[in-house]
């Protein structure tokens, strides 16, 4: 059985302020989530912050992005090796806003992807087509095109020891969620393509949905066979819709 796994990724919001305040809403309601794992992604400055709020808590922390680079003359860059020192577990790489707003392509993801395990730390690799390419059929011809540039540069055995997140564009933050039959047909599509590669990898490895996940729907979408967890956006900033979710795993 995979454990269930709800990551908050809080974007470009909050201040030392709000954050304090959703760090301990969060670790107040947190006991009764019963086993599913729960990690949180701050913007980089307030890590530090969260990392000591989150101290003894089972709550783990994430990055939303590291550099592709572990040290040298990068300007603006944060490396894995930083943020495993602030205590972070888990990066996401390969957010659709990073590839299509920041123009990162699937081999810079993949080296980013490598660099985040280099440090140590488990890469939450971001997968998913946009309205465009859903319409034109070729969902998964995109999934599988994403995924392949991570395998081809560090494996297939290096997706066991990471998670997934299908997240397709048009969900995220419309409030368009996919429905859940949508959404497992594509990790299922996932899952039978890594398994095609390693029985025992695809049988381990989280695929997680994100794309505008409720505490109204969160249900019905993890009851789903390959459905291991949420991406969290809009929803893990209020404390109480984040738990909502957690508790549905
Ligand atoms: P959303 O974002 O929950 O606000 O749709 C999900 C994500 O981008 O990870």
């Amino acid at each position: 059985m995979r454990q269930t796994l709800v990551a908050g990724n809080w974007k470009l919001n909050g201040s030392l302020d709000s954050i304090k305040q959703l760090v301990s809403g969060i670790l107040a309601g947190i006991g009764d989530t019963g086993d599913t794992a729960v990690a949180v992604c701050p913007p980089f400055v307030y890590i530090p912050l969260v990392s000591e709020l989150l101290q003894g808590s089972k709550v783990a922390l994430g990055s939303q992005d590291v550099s592709d680079q572990d040290s040298g003359a990068f300007t603006g860059e944060v490396s894995g090796p930083m943020l495993k020192e602030f205590g972070c577990r888990y990066a996401i790489v390969g957010h659709s806003e990073r590839r299509a707003l920041y123009a990162e392509d699937d081999e810079f993801t993949a080296r980013k992807f490598a660099a985040a395990r280099r440090a140590g730390l488990t890469p939450i690799l971001c997968v998913g087509e946009t309205l465009e390419e859903r319409e034109q059929g070729i969902t998964e011809d995109v999934v599988a095109r994403q995924l392949d540039a991570v395998i081809e540069l560090e494996g297939i055995g290096a997706i066991g020891d990471a998670v997934i997140a299908y997240e397709p564009v048009w969900a995220i933050g419309t409030g368009k969620t996919a429905s859940p039959q949508q959404a497992q047909d594509v990790h299922a599509f996932i899952r039978g393509k890594l398994a095609g590669l390693d029985g025992g990898v695809a049988e381990k490895v989280q695929i997680l949905y994100g794309g505008s996940v409720k505490g109204s729907n969160a249900a019905e979408l993890f009851a789903m066979e390959d459905i291991d967890g949420g991406l969290i956006g809009g929803a893990s900033l209020v404390a109480d819709d984040f738990l909502a979710i957690c508790r549905a795993g």
